[in-house]
C-alpha cells in the first residue's frame, strides 16, 4: 500500500516536471517568435521613417526596352527600388514631357538625334528642391554610351556641388559609360562616389539586389 502511494506520488511529480518543461520550452519558442516580431517592427519603423537627407533620382523606360520590348517595371527603376529598400531614401523619377517611341529601334534613332544635337528634352512636372539633400543617387540607363539627354536636362537644373553624388546605371555592355565623367565635369565640387552598373537584363534578380547591398556597404552608405 505504502509502495503504491509512493509510486503514485512519484508519477505525479514526473508528470508535473514533464508539464513544467513542456511549458517552458513552449514559452521559449514563443519568446523567440516574439523577438523576431519585435525586430520586424523596428525595421519597419526605420524604413517608414525613411532617410530624407538622401534622394534617389532615376530615369527609366518600360517600353522599347532592348531585347525584351515591354516590361512591367523599368530596369533602372528596379535598381532604384533596391537602393530605396536598403536606405529608406526619397525617390524622384525623371519623366520626359514628350514620350519616346514604343519600339526599341525607333527610340535609338530619336535618342541619337537628341545626343547629336545636344538637346535638353523637357521634363514633365517640377523637379525636387535638391538643396535639402546631402546625398543624391543618379540612376539612368546608358544610351549611346552616356546619359539620355533628358537626364542632362535634370543635371542642368540642379546644383550638386558640395553634395555626395552616387551614379548607378543599367546597360547592356557599356557599364557606367561616360556618366561619372559627365557628373565630375558638371559638378567639380561634388564628392562623387564609386558607381554601380548592372546589366538591365539582370536587374530583376536576387543577384542584382545583393550586388546593390554589397556596393552600398563598400561605399560606406550602409553599415558593414
Ligand atoms: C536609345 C537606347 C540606347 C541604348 N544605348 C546603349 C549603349 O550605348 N550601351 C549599352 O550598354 N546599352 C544601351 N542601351 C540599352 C539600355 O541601356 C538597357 O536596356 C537599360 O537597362 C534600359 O533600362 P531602363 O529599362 O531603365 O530604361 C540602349 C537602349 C536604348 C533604348
Amino acid at each position: 500500500m505504502n509502495i503504491k502511494k509512493y509510486l503514485l506520488a512519484l508519477g505525479v511529480v514526473i508528470i508535473g516536471l514533464g508539464l513544467f518543461f513542456l511549458n517552458y520550452s513552449n514559452s521559449a519558442a514563443e519568446e523567440s517568435v516574439t523577438t523576431v516580431k519585435i525586430n520586424d517592427v523596428v525595421n519597419t519603423a526605420q524604413a517608414s521613417q525613411g532617410n530624407h537627407r538622401s534622394l534617389i533620382v532615376f530615369f527609366t523606360r518600360t517600353k522599347g526596352v532592348y531585347a525584351v520590348g515591354e516590361v512591367p517595371i523599368g530596369h533602372t527603376h528596379r535598381i532604384a527600388n533596391y537602393i530605396q529598400e536598403a536606405t529608406g531614401a526619397d525617390m524622384y523619377e525623371i519623366v520626359p514631357e514628350k514620350e519616346y517611341p514604343n519600339e526599341y529601334r525607333a527610340t535609338t534613332e530619336v535618342a541619337r538625334a537628341e545626343r547629336d544635337n545636344n538637346e535638353r528634352p523637357a521634363i514633365k512636372g517640377s523637379i525636387p528642391d535638391v538643396s535639402q539633400y546631402d546625398t543624391i543617387y543618379i540612376g539612368s540607363p546608358i544610351w549611346w554610351g552616356e546619359y539620355p539627354m533628358v537626364v542632362r536636362t535634370f543635371l542642368d537644373q540642379v546644383d550638386l556641388n558640395g553634395k555626395t553624388v552616387i551614379p548607378y546605371t543599367t546597360h547592356e555592355g557599356s557599364g557606367l559609360g561616360s556618366t561619372t565623367a559627365i557628373l565630375a565635369r558638371q559638378f567639380p565640387q561634388a564628392n562623387i562616389l564609386e558607381g554601380l552598373a548592372i546589366r538591365g537584363s539582370n536587374a530583376d534578380s536576387d543577384a542584382a539586389k545583393t550586388a546593390v547591398q554589397t556596393w552600398l556597404q563598400r561605399i560606406g552608405v550602409l553599415g558593414q
